[in-house]
């Protein structure tokens, strides 16, 4: 059995209201996860969503070897109580992408670690050369065969000049971990700078590493010693995609919403896009935002173009397209980071949007289009919420399948979704959608 989201679309009233939390920022609570291999102590996490994604690397974390218990709901507790493996297992390392964070941990605590290509959404290839060549630096021999990995830097990694080509997030924050148990100094060049980093990294500092420059293209990581969490507890981030997409769905749908437990200051890019863009009234303080219509928003036509940190994230770009179908006019969408991340434009142009596919990058929207209910497939997890977006403005009944994808990322969504007033429910299906 699989299952899927029924949605009876809202048509064009404005109707959402009330508040709607978000929850902790899966990228950030993965990542959190991971390091724990460098603590010598228990560590504590909290805040951290229950999603999938998760459960995926705590299945990780316990096949390698770690004490993983969960206290609460949201908490974690993690530790490293005898020699665990440096072989990543097949089938649970290819499930997720984050699966490949562990391998800076683990090689530089361990001196070894074993994985296949790791695996995640279909968005394009995600390599991880970044990663290995980094290791190279560092120290560590990199053998390839059939598709498996043997990294092994048997007297431990030392310090390097890392330049990323690409500003890599999980390469950044890999590189990093890696890097507090090196012998000497690590800089890392064109770094990502995604405000998960520097909240990282403070933490780390906290607990004994020396990080400077989280953040900015910069970071400097000296080496040192395991780390030791004195009963400190990680608190994840509001993640902010999700309230990226809540934000988004405000403007389309809301009359009186209020996003609570959120950081607006690290989503400059789309509040003020929605405020330039839309005759919606956003309202920001310092954790919550509110998005007021009267009438169905107005909104105008907008090129975007995604980009890393403080640029339009990848991971809205989805979300955005389906508001920029309502705009009047003429939009383009341009994903510059991964080379399949479109693929829900057919499934948009099947609810009637008028899309044109230019390339497997650029896509281009001629708005306002009413949106009709249909049957849909998520293709991966952001596309999958941003096809949710679509269902509530639309007239009439969709069924989203593959809500797996969507459990990927976002907690409960059906039970926080119904509590402002989308119709939205779970149903069992015997199979996938097509
Ligand atoms: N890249 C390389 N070589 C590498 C690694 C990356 O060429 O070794 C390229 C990628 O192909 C891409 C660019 O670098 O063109 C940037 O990719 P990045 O490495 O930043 O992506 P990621 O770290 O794999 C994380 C998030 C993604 C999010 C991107 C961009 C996690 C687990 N994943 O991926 O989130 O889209 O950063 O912000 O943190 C999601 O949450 O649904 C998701 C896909």
């Amino acid at each position: 059995m699989a299952s899927a989201f029924l949605i009876k679309g809202l048509g064009d009233r404005p109707k959402l209201k009330g508040t709607i939390r978000v929850a902790g920022a899966k990228n950030a609570a993965l990542q959190a996860m991971a390091f724990s291999i460098l603590f010598k102590d228990t560590l504590r996490l909290s805040n951290v969503p229950e999603i999938e994604d998760i459960s995926r690397m705590t299945e990780l974390l316990e096949a390698l070897g770690l004490s993983v218990r969960r206290p609460r709901k949201d908490s974690w507790e993690l530790n490293v109580s005898k020699k665990i493996s440096a072989a990543m297992p097949e089938e649970l390392t290819k499930k997720f992408r984050a699966s490949v964070v562990l391998t800076g941990p683990l090689l530089s605590r361990f001196g070894r670690v074993s994985l296949p290509h790791p695996g995640g959404c279909l968005i394009g290839a995600r390599p991880i050369d970044l990663f290995l060549e980094a290791y190279k630096k560092m120290g560590a021999k990199v053998t390839e065969k059939s598709g498996c990995y043997d990294i092994a830097a048997p007297k431990g990694l030392h310090g390097a000049e890392i330049f990323m080509r690409n500003q890599s997030v999980t390469g950044t924050q890999t590189v990093m971990m890696a890097a507090i148990l090196a012998k000497g100094q690590t800089v890392i060049k064109n770094a990502a700078m995604e405000p998960e980093i520097p909240h990282l990294a403070a933490f780390l500092n906290k607990c004994g590493a020396k990080i400077s420059g989280a953040g900015t293209p910069t970071i400097t990581i000296k080496g040192g010693g395991l780390l030791s969490a004195k009963g400190r507890a990680y608190k994840t981030p509001p993640d902010r995609i999700e309230t990226g997409s809540f934000l988004i769905l405000g403007v389309l749908a809301a009359k009186d919403l209020t996003i609570t437990n959120c950081q607006p200051k690290d989503l400059e890019v789309i509040v003020e896009t929605l405020r330039l863009i839309s005759s919606s009234k956003i309202i920001t303080s310092k954790n919550t935002i509110t998005v007021k219509n009267k009438n169905k928003a107005i909104i105008n036509p907008l090129s975007i173009k995604t980009h890393e940190y403080p640029g339009f994230p990848t991971d809205l770009q989805a979300p955005m397209a389906v508001l920029l179908s309502q705009a009047r006019g003429e939009s383009l969408v341009f994903e510059t980071i991964f080379e399949g991340r479109l693929g829900y434009a057919e499934e948009l142009a099947r609810m009637g949007a008028k899309i044109t596919l230019w390339d497997s990058h650029r896509l281009m929207i001629f708005g306002p289009r009413t949106l009709s209910g249909k049957i849909l497939t998520s293709p991966d997890i952001r596309a999958g919420l941003a096809l949710v977006l679509a269902a509530v403005i639309a007239k009439g009944e969709s069924v989203i399948h593959n809500a797996y994808y969507i459990d990927r990322g976002y907690e409960a969504i059906e039970k926080r979704f119904l509590s402002i007033g989308v119709p939205i429910k779970r149903i069992e299906t015997a199979e996938e959608g097509s």
